[in-house]
Formats: structure tokens, sequence, C-alpha cells
């Protein structure tokens, strides 16, 4: 690892990394949340910072300090998230979309807190669809060339799932977690297959999710340079 901060593979280069969970208001004291940490996206970060790169990290909710050296934009829902994405990867060489953003929206939100009534049973929570941000910025990419890497958590058919989800999201690389009891959400381990579009798959062993960041790297830093002739 410490050789390939040497490198400075990434100087010169701006990317974008979403991290964390969005959270989606009900009213103003509740929402809807996952579990995302943080922890992979803000690894990512760094990294990328350690190997020169100018960073700005768009963070869901995450109990994790500001990393040093790295423009952070805080946000809450998926709608923020994706304002705050489209504005930073506008200039970016690389965006990973390593952040659990809400699939759902509440419909309404109450601008009171929601009250009990005294023998009325409680309204139905109704849904939406938020826009599917890693899907709008790879197949509308705000530079040519520039490089799009996304993330998927599956918990069956993990490998099938991935490339299906690699085919339709339109990213160019995909990186997949099995998510299972040790693994992925909250943990500082992680182990994961990298899917990319010329068929290539890259697995990464249980370990640091450090390791995993360094390997996305490894494999986005010659697409930038291909793409760049
Ligand atoms: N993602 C996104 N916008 C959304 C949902 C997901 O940009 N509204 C991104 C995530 O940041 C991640 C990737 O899409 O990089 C895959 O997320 P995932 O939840 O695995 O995929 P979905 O398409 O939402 O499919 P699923 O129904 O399996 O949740
Ligand atoms: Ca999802």
């Amino acid at each position: 690892r410490g050789d390939r901060a040497l490198t400075q593979d990434l100087a010169g280069r701006h990317v974008v990394i979403s991290a964390g969970g969005t959270r989606e208001p009900l009213d103003p004291v509740r929402y809807l949340g996952n579990r995302s940490s943080g922890k992979q996206g803000y690894a990512l970060a760094r990294t990328a910072v350690a190997r020169g790169a100018r960073v700005t990290l768009v963070a869901g909710n995450t109990e994790l300090p500001d990393p040093a050296g790295v423009d952070v934009v805080h946000v809450g829902t998926a709608l923020q998230l994706r304002e705050a994405v489209l504005k930073a990867a506008a200039d970016a060489d690389a965006v990973v979309m390593a952040a659990a953003v809400a699939d759902f929206r509440p419909t309404v939100y109450a601008t009171g807190k929601i009250k009990k009534r005294d023998g009325q049973e409680p309204d139905p929570v109704t849904l939406v669809r938020n826009p599917d941000i890693l899907a709008e910025i790879s197949s509308e990419r705000a530079r040519p060339g520039q490089l799009v890497v996304g993330f998927a958590a599956e918990t069956d058919e993990v490998l099938a799932n991935g490339r299906a989800k690699l085919a339709r999201k339109g990213c160019d690389l995909l990186v997949v977690n099995e998510v299972g009891e040790h693994r992925a959400f909250g943990s500082a381990e992680n182990e994961a297959v990298i899917l990319a579009t010329d068929g290539t798959e890259t697995p990464v062993p249980y370990g640091p999710k450090e390791d995993l960041a360094e390997t996305v790297w490894d494999l986005v830093v010659p697409r930038l340079a291909e793409n760049r002739r």
C-alpha cells in the first residue's frame, strides 16, 4: 500500500466520492434510513488523497470525522446527494458512488410532527422512487472519458446480479459485495469482486476497506490514462 501512495498516480485528477446513507424525512423528527456506515467511501477518499488526487466527498449520514485534505459536502436526502454529486462531477475525472442511496422517499413530508390520535390506527406510509444517480451520471457523462464506478451489495446470486446491474447502470466498474453477518455494513473489513465493462473480474479478498479502496484506484488509473488518449 505504501508503494501505491508513493506513485501519486492520481495527481492532477479530481475524483468525486459519495459515501454513507441518505435519510428521507417523514416529519421534522423522523426519517427512513439505512445501515451504511460510510467507512468504504471514507477509505476511498483517504486513499485517493494519498495518491495525489483532489477529492470531493459527498457524505450522507455517517459518524466519521471529515478526512484531512478532502473537500467534504454533507447532505441528508437522496435528492440533496444528487444535487451535490452532479455539481461536483462537472469537472471530475472519476465519480465513485459508494453511498447507500435510498431507493424510495415518503410521498409526503409532514411539516408538523405526526401525532397519535386516540382510538385511531396510524396512516400508512406511502413511498415514491428517488432518481437513480449512478445511472444518470453514467448516461450523461459530464466530461468525455469520465470514469464512473458503482457499488452493489447483494445477498443472493451475487455475481449474476452484479453483472446485470453493471449493464443496467451503464457504469465502467461495479464493486459487488456479498452482504452477510460480518461483511460490508458497519464493518471495517470488506470482500468484493470488481466487475468491469471489458469483462474483467477482479476479486478482492476479505480485508481492510482501505485495501478494496486501493484496488478500485488501481483499476481506475489505467482506464483514465486510456481514455485521455
Ligand atoms: N444508487 C444511486 N441512486 C439510487 C440508488 C442507488 O446512485 N437511487 C447507486 C448506489 O450508490 C450504488 C449503486 O447505485 O453505487 C447500486 O445500488 P444498489 O442499491 O445495489 O442498486 P439498485 O439499482 O438500487 O438496485 P436494488 O433494487 O438491488 O437496490
Ligand atoms: Ca438500492
